[in-house]
């Protein structure tokens, strides 16, 4: 298992893995072109030549709420999925592994989450804040989600690098 910076040929692919999970509501489902015009941001877990997983970062830059102004370089880590069938092998630990990483030696300081997946986060040393910690353009996603704002239900975690 190799984890790589994700090419074109694998926009179908973390499409279809994305909508298993979204189609569950784990998630945000992604459109091929949102995936295609972001295709740098993602890496892939890939297995026998097959993509078992992928996960993105998206930079926002300094962070300027009144309390910590321009103290932090912010990102989200997003798509993060894997395959159901590749669950629990580590692949999801390592995906995440690596956006930190990369994250780190770009100059981010802080990397933020919104998820279910709440115990894996705190697993890889994340800690849960509340959403209204995190600036307010970090929602553009969560416009067309039908939860958003009143219902959102999912869990903001941060960790600092
Ligand atoms: C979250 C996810 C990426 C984890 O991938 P994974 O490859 O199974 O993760 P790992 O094998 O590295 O897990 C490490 C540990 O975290 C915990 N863990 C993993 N997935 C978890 C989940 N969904 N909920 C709670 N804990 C979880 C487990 O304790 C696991 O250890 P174990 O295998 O010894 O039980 C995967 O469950 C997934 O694709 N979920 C659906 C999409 C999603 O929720 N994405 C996050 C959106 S930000």
């Amino acid at each position: 298992m190799a984890i790589r910076k994700a090419v074109i040929r694998d926009a179908e692919d973390i499409r279809a893995i994305i909508a298993i999970h979204a189609k569950k509501g784990r998630m945000l489902p992604r459109a091929l072109y949102e995936i295609y015009e972001d295709i740098r941001a993602f890496h892939v877990a890939e297995e026998n030549g097959v993509v078992v997983g992928c996960s993105a970062a998206h930079i926002y830059g300094r962070e300027y709420t009144p309390e910590n102004a321009g103290k932090n370089v912010l990102a989200e880590i997003k798509s993060l999925a894997v395959l159901p069938k590749k669950h629990h092998h580590g692949i999801g630990t390592l995906l995440v592994k690596q956006v930190l990483d990369e994250a780190k030696s770009l100059g981010v300081t802080k990397v933020f989450t919104l998820t279910y997946a709440s115990e894996f986060f705190k697993k890889m040393g994340f800690k849960e804040i509340h959403k209204s910690e995190l600036p307010q353009k970090i929602w553009s996603d969560c416009r067309s989600c039908m939860k958003f704002p009143d219902e959102c239900d999912e869990i903001a975690m941060v960790v600092e690098l």
